[in-house]
Formats: structure tokens, C-alpha cells, sequence
């Protein structure tokens, strides 16, 4: 049986830093939740805070001292998951040097601090971003350390970071690819391909493809990403992973398809097809060999499970009532 930890979540009110969260306190772990909320949610925070094994530290993570502070106020710490991060590409184009102050150095003196107070795990939050224009596909962990050009300082940033956790030793970098569920945000630049289609279907209006429909994504859902930050801490008794691995589905679907399964589920609606997104990449697929044989992650939700679990959820919280025979239909 898994023994009561304590953790830190960086990122906490975040997409995933919320799930993580919650799924850490459903297992009865306690979790301190740090976030600067400059992204995150303030109801993602309310939530979590019905837990009573919950703490919340607004803060940016880059904070001097921060870690020391923690340890001195809640003793020591047994896993550390780093997701907190400057996530807009559009913001790191513009402000480059911030992008690798947070992301890259920010994140070294945080896993320098977690080695020196001897936190046994480090989790960071990796991201396909880190392949730049790399189009050998599937995507081996390797390609991204070989005549890769980043096409945002998000991507090089990421990618630094991922390079100092694995060349340290230290820790290990879970690289995701496009994770989508319930509680992703429908309407900011953090939104995904299938929210965002999801949410147009819900409303009746056109899905808004990006030029042909003819790029391709690996989508994860969000409960299998959860699961792969699970694993890789070990804290079923196996040792925490060290290194630097893919975490996706290993397949890829285009965006055409995804498009048309939702309007599949959604019983009717249409296509709009708009010009190309400036600054896309056409295919992104994981090669997953390297997490496989560790025999700890296997995913668990196919595509049509988790739109149909994204838009349930949508649905809920919809303000305009859906038309009969509109609403997603449950899965067996
Ligand atoms: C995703 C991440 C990004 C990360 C990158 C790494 C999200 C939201 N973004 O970008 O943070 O750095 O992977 O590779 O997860 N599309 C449409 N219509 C829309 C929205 C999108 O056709 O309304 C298309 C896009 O043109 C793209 C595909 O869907 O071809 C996926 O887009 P998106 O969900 O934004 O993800 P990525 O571009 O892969």
C-alpha cells in the first residue's frame, strides 16, 4: 500500500496542476500547491481547498528561498512536480528573455534547491514543443537534442530545462504531448484543438478547422497524463524515474478526424474551413518505446472516450440548454 506523502505542485490552479492535485489529495497525499495565478484558475484553487490536506502558497515559483521557506513551515518534502511555467507561445515571442529566465533558469535553481534539501523525486513538465521543427516521425526523446530549431522561446526554454534534469542525473522531465479533458479552458490561448471544437458543437456553432484538417496531433487525456506523474514518482515502491521520456499515445489522429468525430457525438453541425494557423506544425506523433519498457504507463482512454468525456463535461457547463438529442451520449 502507498505510504502518505507530502508534495509540492507548481502550477497548482493550473489545467493539469489541478487534476494533479486533486488526484494527490484523492489519494490521501498532502499537496502544497504553489501558483502565481498570472494563468491558473482561482476556482481551480476554491476547489482543491475542500480538501483538508491542501496548502496554498501564491507565489511565483522563481521566488528566492521559496523551497526553504516550505521546509522550515511544513517540514520536509517527498516529491516536487513542477509545472508552473510561462505556457503562451504568443508571450514568449515577445518576451524571449523572460521565457528562459523563468522557464529554463528558473527551473534549474528550483531542481538545484530540491537536490541540496534532498527531495528524493523531481518531476518536470516537458513538451512536444521541445521537437521544434524536427519531422522524423515518431518522435524519439533523442531527435530533440539533434539539429532541432526551436520555433518559440517556449519550446528552447523547455527544452534547456529538459537538458540540465537529465545531464544532473536529478529527477526526470515527463515530455506531453496535446492533453485535452474536462477543465481545460474553452477560451484563452491555452485552449486545445478539442476543446475548442467541442465547445462550437456544443453551441451550434461551425468547428473552425486550420487549412486542410490534414495536420495531425497524439492527444492525451488528461486522466492518463495524471497517471504518467503518478508513476513516475514512484511511490508504489519503485524507484522514481530518472531521465527524460515521451508521454503520449503513440498514434496520431488528424485534425480533420477529431473534427468530424465530434460532430459524430454531437449528432450534426458543420466544418468551417479556415486559413492555415501561421507557425503550425503539420504531424506530431510520440514514439512511446522508451516509457513502454519501463512497464509503468500504458494509456487507457481512447480518442472517442475522452471528446465524449470532454464534452460531458462541457455540457455541464454550458449556460444555453442543448437542443434534444444534442446531448453528448454516454459511453459504455
Ligand atoms: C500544442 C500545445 C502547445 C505546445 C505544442 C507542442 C495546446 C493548446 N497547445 O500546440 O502549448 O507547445 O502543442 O507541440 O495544447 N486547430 C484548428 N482549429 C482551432 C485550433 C487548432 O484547426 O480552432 C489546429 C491547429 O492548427 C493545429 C492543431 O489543431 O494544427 C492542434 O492545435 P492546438 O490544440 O493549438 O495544439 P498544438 O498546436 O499542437
Amino acid at each position: 500500500m502507498t505510504s502518505k506523502k507530502t508534495t509540492l505542485v507548481t502550477g497548482c490552479a493550473g489545467f493539469v496542476g489541478g487534476h494533479l492535485s486533486h488526484r494527490l489529495l484523492k489519494m490521501g497525499h498532502t499537496v502544497i500547491g504553489v501558483d502565481d495565478l498570472s494563468s491558473g484558475n482561482q476556482a481551480t484553487i476554491a476547489s482543491l481547498h475542500t480538501s483538508p490536506g491542501f496548502c496554498f502558497i501564491e507565489a511565483d515559483f522563481t521566488s528566492p528561498g521559496l523551497l526553504d521557506r516550505i521546509f522550515r513551515e511544513h517540514g520536509p518534502i517527498d516529491a516536487v512536480y513542477h509545472l508552473a511555467a510561462i505556457i503562451s507561445i504568443p508571450y514568449s515571442m515577445e518576451h524571449p528573455d523572460e521565457t528562459v529566465a523563468t522557464n529554463y533558469h528558473g527551473t534549474s535553481a528550483l531542481h538545484a534547491d530540491c537536490r541540496k534539501l534532498g527531495v528524493p523525486t523531481f518531476v518536470f513538465a516537458g513538451s512536444a514543443a521541445e521537437y521544434g521543427d524536427c519531422i522524423m516521425l515518431p518522435l524519439r526523446e533523442e531527435y530533440a537534442d539533434e539539429h532541432v530549431s526551436h520555433l518559440s522561446p517556449y519550446g528552447r526554454s523547455k527544452w534547456l530545462a529538459t537538458r540540465h534534469i537529465e545531464r544532473s542525473g536529478y529527477g526526470c522531465t515527463l515530455r506531453f504531448f496535446n492533453i485535452y479533458g474536462p477543465q481545460q479552458p474553452t477560451n484563452s490561448p491555452y485552449s486545445g484543438v478539442i476543446t475548442i471544437f467541442a465547445s462550437c458543437a456544443l453551441q451550434g456553432k461551425p468547428l473552425p478547422v486550420h487549412g486542410s484538417g490534414c495536420q495531425a496531433r497524439d492527444f492525451l487525456f488528461i486522466d492518463d497524463a495524471i497517471n504518467a506523474y503518478l508513476m513516475a514518482a514512484g511511490f508504489d515502491g519503485l524507484k522514481p524515474l530518472s531521465g527524460t521520456y515521451n508521454v503520449a499515445t503513440g498514434d496520431a489522429d488528424y485534425i480533420a478526424t477529431v473534427a468530424k468525430m465530434i460532430l459524430h457525438i454531437s449528432k450534426g453541425g458543420k466544418i468551417e474551413y479556415t486559413i492555415p494557423r501561421a507557425g503550425d506544425i503539420c504531424w506530431s506523433m510520440a514514439d512511446m518505446r522508451k516509457l513502454s519498457a519501463t512497464g509503468r504507463f500504458t494509456p487507457t482512454v481512447t480518442l472517442e472516450m475522452g471528446i465524449r468525456e470532454t464534452m460531458r463535461w462541457l455540457a455541464l457547463q454550458s449556460p444555453t440548454p442543448q437542443p434534444p438529442g444534442h446531448e453528448p451520449q454516454a459511453t459504455d
